[in-house]
């Protein structure tokens, strides 16, 4: 079993990367307070390409969108960080805001899993960002974060981010019915995972050595 002491929080925050992909140089990093701007400006002009993946929350796209609305998702974030439930991440291109990528419901004692959630600027998509993204936060969860399993669910019509989980070798183990509420209605989603055997060297390496990604 994994060895993390009681009352720590490993993993976060941390600064993951770089790596470089076709979209360029690719970082993993904590949230900040003045990423609003960038966030809010991608997220609104953006709302077609994210709205049929994310799940369903109240209020308009403008409004749970707008600048505004950052500092308490942030808040919320840093606090779930904090105290070990969650690893928030937000994902630069050449340093530059460019998604979000989140490693959610962390259960500790056997269990030692958690969900990985991601999303990209439709201006650097088809460039490996997500692939490399996630390799990184998989590497990390794997080592410094004590985690066992990390799961993704992903809608069957969500054709990127299939591709992407299974260029990075998540295996398929079912189909969730109506598990989510996305866009309005409760919707199936296939549940892919690894664990740390599937990748006794980690995804950076092997998505290296695949021609994937290299380093600097
Ligand atoms: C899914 C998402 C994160 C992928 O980000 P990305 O940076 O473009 O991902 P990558 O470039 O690493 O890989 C995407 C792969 O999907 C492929 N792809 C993209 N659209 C596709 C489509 N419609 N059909 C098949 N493959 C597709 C790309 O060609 C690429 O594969 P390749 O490297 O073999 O060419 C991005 O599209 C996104 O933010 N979507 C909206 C939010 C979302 O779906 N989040 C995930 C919820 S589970």
């Amino acid at each position: 079993m994994a060895s993390v002491p009681a009352g720590r929080h490993p993993g976060w925050p941390a600064r993951l990367g770089p790596l470089i992909v076709g979209a360029g140089v690719v970082e993993v990093r904590a949230p900040r307070l003045w990423d609003a701007a960038a966030w809010s400006r991608i997220r609104r002009r953006d709302q077609r390409h994210l709205e049929n993946w994310e799940p369903s929350v109240p209020g308009t796209w403008a409004e749970r969108n707008a600048g505004i609305a950052w500092p308490a998702q942030w808040s919320t974030l840093r606090a779930l960080g904090r105290r070990g439930m969650s690893l928030p991440f937000v994902i630069t291109v050449d340093g530059e805001f460019a998604g979000q990528i989140t490693v959610g419901n962390v259960i500790r004692g056997s269990l030692c899993s958690a969900w990985v959630g991601y999303w990209v600027d439709s201006e650097v998509t088809g460039g490996g960002v997500a692939t490399a993204s996630v390799a990184l936060v998989v590497d990390h969860c794997f080592t410094s974060a004590g985690l066992h399993r990390i799961e993704a669910t992903v809608r069957p019509e969500n054709a990127a981010s299939l591709r992407v989980l299974t260029k990075l070798g998540f295996r398929e183990e079912g189909l969730f019915r109506r598990y989510l509420d996305v866009a309005g209605d409760w919707r199936d989603h296939l549940c892919f995972a690894l664990t740390t055997e599937d990748i006794p060297k980690g995804l950076v390496a092997r998505l290296i050595a695949d021609g994937g990604a290299v380093l600097p």
